[in-house]
């Protein structure tokens, strides 16, 4: 029996009262905490894993921004005719305008805040190739450079005294009449019960891409959080399908499959090959190589791997051994580092073992252009669990980026509602909701495993709605899912001396649950090939589907136009959109 269980004290509830509460410590939560503090708001940030491991910090290869400082000739406008054109045309063209043109300002608050970007001999801030760039637009520090962003957020949101509780799980947001009113949860470590007050609240609790096997992510992170969150307090999820596949994740061992290796290696000269030594980008993008689009990239690489030309076990290889040494330990020490720990292996000598990973939630929770505001007043999205700028096909660079941006705009708009909020109600009604809902679980001591139904559904998405997608695949995948979710009613959640976690988990499945109908229902809508979203039984593209595809709790889906992309930006888009070559199996 758990301590839960075996008590018969009441659990003890911390109430808590601020005027900003922000879901998740990465670097977009971070970014709008600062922009809050330092507009003198109160704000209080919460996360389920320390401060300076949020997911931000495995963001590798870095962050792009228009600078000019390699190619002059490069432009925001450019920035956002790539990111449009790479996304097959379902990015917000308003949103991109934002991000692209906010950019510069995105890289100077961090210079500000002291981060390290790496230098030419002159003082300039270098700039790297990254897939389907025009230019060189992307800084970096070494292939580390989210963690260079989180560690200098950390450091200075601690100068702001800014409050931050990460060890908090967050279970619901708190909502009356369509309207937000803080938020509920509970301590990992002993269990408390956390009852925020809050004005507004900023939802920065990442994506959904660890409901793959092979994914960029840890175990406990980016497990749809903030997709149950938001469709609970009467949000929506805009194109959940759209989950970019990044070609380069490790294979082995099988605890840390899918691990990222930076497109950095590839941008700083790496080659992709079969196992019969060939350079298969030959075939698939002979102009752009190994630069092309990570769609094209991550799809050649599944195809060689599916017929046969992969290697014994299951991958294609991705060869630095060309590039100098010195190289390597500038620019790639992660890749480095990630080789020798995890596999024993030298990349100054030896190619690496690849296969495509899930790696980023390109759609996430429906938000305005102009500000991330939701369906619910008071609430806002930023980051992976936000959605608009990268539709069917997320260039490198961009997330990080977006978050600088997004940051700064969504702490001022929360801020700006905060200030005009002339009363607020509250719905004990849904305080009591919250509570009972994890008095209900704890109490749960049934058969079924948490971690073995995360396990099913892992395997459910990766069988049913990987790479290549049909409709008989994703329609045995909804049966699937109903089928685990079945045996919810049967959990038993087991917390032990060693603190909360498996209730965590238990709150992660059903977060996991939510996110997989979105992507598999709207994946099955979305009846052409675009982007990441590569359907073998609709092979080419549609355009009567270039709309966003939007879902909410009642299981529909809607359509949503998309507004045109400006002149100024559509004269810079190269070439015509197609997928030719892209299913060439
Ligand atoms: O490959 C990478 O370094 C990933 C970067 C990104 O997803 O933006």
């Amino acid at each position: 029996m758990s301590p839960q269980r075996a008590s018969s004290q009441p659990t003890p509830e911390r109430r808590i009262s601020t005027s900003v509460l922000v879901i998740g410590t990465g670097g977009s939560g971070l970014r709008a905490s600062i922009e809050l503090a330092e507009r003198g708001v109160d704000v209080l940030a919460v996360g389920k894993r320390p401060k300076t491991d949020a997911h931000t910090s495995l963001a590798a290869g870095g962050i792009n921004a228009a600078l000019g400082t390699m190619d002059e000739e490069d432009s925001w406008q450019q920035h956002a005719a790539d990111t449009i054109r790479e996304s097959y045309l379902l990015a917000n063209p308003h949103t991109v305008e934002i991000v692209t043109k906010g950019a510069r300002r995105g890289i100077e608050d961090l210079e500000r805040y002291g981060m390290p970007f790496a230098r030419e001999a002159d003082g300039r801030i270098s700039m790297r190739f990254f897939g389907a760039h025009k230019y060189r637009r992307t800084a970096f520090a070494g292939d580390y450079t989210g963690l260079e962003i989180q560690r200098t957020l950390v450091n200075r949101a601690t100068q702001l005294e800014i409050p931050i509780l990460d060890s908090v799980y967050i279970t619901r947001i708190l909502v009356k009449d369509n309207v937000v009113f803080g938020a509920y949860g509970f301590d990992l470590t002993d269990g408390s019960r956390v009852l925020i007050h809050a004005d507004a609240v900023i939802l920065a609790a990442g994506g959904h891409n660890r409901i793959w096997r092979r994914t960029s992510s840890r175990r406990d992170e980016n497990t749809g959080d903030s997709f149950r969150l938001a469709v609970l307090a009467g949000g929506r999820i805009r194109d959940p399908e759209l989950v970019q596949f990044h070609p380069s994740g490790i294979i082995e061992p099988e605890n840390a499959a899918g691990t990222l290796i930076s497109e950095a290696a590839r941008g700083e000269g790496g080659h992709l090959y079969n196992a019969l030594g060939e350079r298969f980008m030959a075939k698939y993008d002979p102009e752009r190589m190994e630069l092309s689009t990570r769609d094209r990239v991550a799809l050649a690489a599944y195809t060689e791997i599916k017929e046969g030309r992969g290697t014994e076990k299951g991958a294609v290889l991705l060869d630095i051994s060309h590039l100098s040494r010195e190289t390597i330990m500038t620019k790639l020490p992660r890749v480095y580092q990630t080789m020798l720990e995890l596999q024993m292996l030298d990349v100054t000598t030896t190619p690496m073992e690849i296969a495509p990973t899930a790696h980023y939630s390109m759609g996430g929770v429906w938000v305005r252009s102009d500000d991330h505001s939701t369906d619910v007043d008071g609430l806002y999205a930023i980051g992976e669990a936000s959605s608009g700028l990268h539709g069917a096909n997320r260039l490198g660079g961009n997330s990080l980026i977006e978050l600088l941006v997004f940051g700064r705009i969504v702490g001022e708009a929360a801020a700006e509602y905060s200030a005009g909020l002339l009363s607020q109600q509250r719905s004990p009604e849904a305080i009591d909701e919250a509570r009972t809902e994890i008095a209900e679980l704890l109490a749960a001591d049934g058969e079924e495993n948490v971690r073995a139904l995360q396990r099913a559904i892992r395997n459910t998405m990766t069988e049913h709605a990987g790479v290549v997608r049909d409709e008989a695949g994703l329609l045995a995948g909804l049966a699937e899912l109903d089928a685990i979710e079945a045996r919810f009613d049967s959990l038993g959640i087991h917390p032990d001396v060693a603190g909360f976690h498996d209730l965590a988990h238990a709150f992660d499945l059903k977060s996991a649950a939510i996110a997989a109908r979105a992507t598999l229902q709207a994946a099955l809508e979305r009846r052409e090939t675009r982007g990441a979203h590569n359907r073998s039984d609709y092979p080419e593209l549609d355009p009567s589907l270039r709309v966003n595809l939007v879902w909410s709790l009642d299981r529909k889906i809607t359509r949503e136009d998309i507004p045109p992309v400006p002149d100024e930006i559509a004269q810079l888009m190269r070439d015509e959109l197609s997928v030719a070559g892209k299913l060439l199996e």
